[in-house]
């Protein structure tokens, strides 16, 4: 029988994290605006989503959302879909959403590993951000890293031709196993030999997150890891 892998060891614990009134409001209000439900049997079109053919970025692990809304706001010909599993979060970029009348942003509440795996079309994507993903720290839990060749395999199968990952960290251990993981998919190219440079012209704009500001306040250095699909 052929043996097919499922990811089991997830890359979050969840939390019952305090949520405000606001971002509770906005889950029991938005969510049926701007939220698409995971459904492991339906391939998403993203044309009926967004109403356009415009290009697809998906951020993976948003957090509270600031980059994914700073992105959507500054680049209103681009459309994000926006992937988390943790409740304030969600209800935090709902609230955005819907307050700023952002058009070209939905979310998925969901674990994206599965959600990219079963409801994302192959060649259908320009970008994938995933900016400072939990780090996983002990070596117990380097299982957990959400960037591994599984994972970014699929990745690479939801590429267009010419679509980029972007990845960013500020933990040194966890940057070099980003580089090590794609520099190893051999579908994969990066316009850098190492880590992006800094102020270069071909990485897409993004603002600072709060995980980012959390890490600079400690005097961490930011990795910035940009590689594109060439076949
Ligand atoms: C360290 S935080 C970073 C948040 C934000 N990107 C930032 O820079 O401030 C990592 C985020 O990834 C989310 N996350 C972890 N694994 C995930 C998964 N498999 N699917 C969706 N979100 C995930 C967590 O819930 C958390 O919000």
């Amino acid at each position: 029988m052929e043996e097919v892998f499922h990811r089991t060891i997830k890359s979050f614990v969840l939390r019952s994290g305090r949520i405000t009134k606001l971002q509770q409001h906005a889950l029991d209000n938005y969510a049926q605006l701007y939220c698409i439900p995971y459904d492991a049997d339906k391939k998403l079109d993203f044309a009926s989503i967004f109403g356009n053919s415009s290009p697809i970025v998906i951020e993976i692990g948003f957090g509270d959302g600031e980059a994914t809304y700073q992105m959507a706001e500054r680049n209103p010909d681009m459309n994000y879909l926006a992937m988390d599993v943790y409740p304030p979060g969600v209800g935090a970029l709902l609230d955005v959403i819907h307050t700023k009348h952002l058009s070209n942003v939905r979310i998925v509440h969901h674990d994206a590993a599965e959600v990219v795996e079963n409801m994302i079309p192959d060649g259908s994507v320009s970008g994938f951000h995933i900016f400072f993903p939990d780090p996983w720290q002990k070596k117990r839990h380097y299982k957990r890293r959400l960037i591994n060749s599984t994972f970014v395999a699929t990745l690479v199968n939801k590429l267009k031709e010419g679509g980029y990952i972007y990845c960013v960290t500020d933990w040194e251990d966890y940057a070099h196993q980003m580089q090590e993981v794609l520099r190893g998919e051999k579908r994969l190219s990066s316009p850098f030999e190492g880590f992006a440079d800094k102020g270069n012209e071909i990485v897409p704009w993004r603002p600072q997150t709060k995980f980012e500001r959390k890490g600079l306040a400690v005097g961490r250095t930011i990795f910035e890891s940009y590689f594109v699909k060439t076949c």
